[in-house]
């Protein structure tokens, strides 16, 4: 079945955070949004369909997690991403950033210090201060249009209260798909210093051809016995006001850990439509994703060449994952209040101020690319007619 991405859907009255949500968010009237990180396609009508025919039968009761639903992410992994995990080592929560938190609460003590590499998704920082946690900023290295992990700070960071590092894979916001040998070096460090590792890999499926997405815990049986991986169906089906993350911990001593810290906090369950949406994602939406993909990867094309061809000082950094893409004004030598202020007032368009991000993220901004072309380049020419003067 062939899939149009090209349509306009209207999702304003929705109780969209992206359109509903965005004026308010951002103090400013008539934003053109292209922030928060879901996409303006529809659902793929597979997921649609399920949907609607659990809707049909009209009871919304407490639901199990039937097999089919254990199945439907294990052959997900297993055809997707060459990862064989077993059903038990599966636990749900509602999503990835409430099982980031979790994990903390799990695996560390207050006081304690957890790594993340800036710049990055910004809920991290949130989850580990108000964990009474101490938080450790591993700043990433760009040199040569290409974010690079900072692995001899990283080293002189650690001490004896650094007990966990999250890791974002692939990054949001900057895009990189990491290489093994790059999540291998990464890795030997946590396993010598005892630092256990949170692997956020929701973006794994929003891989550009060229790239290899490697889940962390794959890559041996001793650093799967030392991870943490989470990944949900949302970002790549578009689901994500819905409520289905997976967190697959293989070592049964830290499941059972982070299984009590799940009942502490009374989760149990999913709802039926989630659980609807997650297996017919996972088993009818393969075809939908790689034509998804294609799509996606055109409009990246059309951002690189926007910028290049529009002169305006403004540098994409060009995503190996992720429908993300990190925007360079360093080059226009405005303050970050500048670029925000130009971008609300003039520009009318609503993207993530990059120093949000954390260190390393000043001078930049994010601009969300999943949406139908006529957005996209409207989108555009809302940031030239924010920065032409310059
Ligand atoms: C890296 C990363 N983790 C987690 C999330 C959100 O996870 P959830 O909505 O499942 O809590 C996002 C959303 O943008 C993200 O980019």
């Amino acid at each position: 079945m062939k899939y149009s991405f090209d349509q306009i859907i209207d999702r304003y009255n929705t109780n969209s955070i992206k359109w509903d949500g965005v004026d308010k968010y951002f103090q400013e009237k008539n934003l053109f949004p292209m922030w928060v990180a879901d996409m303006d396609f529809a659902t793929p009508p597979e997921v649609i369909e399920a949907l609607r025919k659990r809707i049909d039968h009209g009871v919304f009761g407490y639901t199990l997690f039937p097999d089919s639903y254990y199945q439907a992410i294990i052959d997900w992994l297993l055809k997707r991403h060459n990862w064989k995990i077993r059903q038990e080592w599966i636990l749900y929560s509602p999503g990835v950033v409430p099982a980031v938190n979790y994990a903390i609460q799990a695996f560390t003590h207050p006081g304690d210090k957890v790594i993340v590499q800036t710049p990055v998704y910004y809920p991290f920082f949130p989850a580990v201060k108000n964990n009474g946690r101490q938080l450790v900023c591993n700043e990433l290295k760009y040199s040569n249009d290409k974010y690079i992990m900072d692995l001899d700070e990283l080293k002189g960071q650690i001490d004896d209260r650094t007990k966990m590092i999250i890791l974002c894979s692939p990054h949001n916001p900057v895009g990189r798909v990491w290489e093994k040998s790059e999540l291998i070096q990464l890795v030997e460090i946590c396993l010598r210093n005892e630092i256990l590792i949170v692997s956020d890999e929701i973006h794994f499926d929003l891989i550009y051809p060229g790239y290899k997405h490697n889940i962390t815990a794959s890559l041996s049986d001793e650093i799967s016995k030392n991870t943490i991986t989470c990944i949900a169906p949302s970002k790549t089906f578009n689901i994500a006001g819905l409520k289905s993350s997976s967190v697959i911990i293989e070592n049964e001593k830290l499941r059972s850990r982070y299984n009590h810290v799940l009942l502490q906090n009374g989760v149990m369950h999913s709802d039926p439509l989630s659980i609807e949406a997650t297996i017919a994602a996972y088993d009818q939406c393969e075809n939908w994703l790689d034509q998804l993909l294609i799509y996606l990867e055109e409009n990246v094309e059309i951002v690189m060449n926007y910028f290049q061809e529009q002169n305006l000082n403004i540098i994409p950094v060009k995503p190996q994952g992720t429908y993300l893409i990190w925007l360079d004004f360093r080059g226009l030598s405005l303050s970050d209040q500048e670029i925000d202020q130009r971008l609300l007032n003039r520009g009318k368009i609503a993207l993530d101020p990059g120093h949000i991000f954390g260190k390393g993220g000043e001078g930049f901004q994010r601009i969300n690319i999943a949406c139908p072309r006529e957005l996209l380049v409207k989108g555009l020419h809302k940031i030239k007619i924010a920065v032409k003067d310059v």
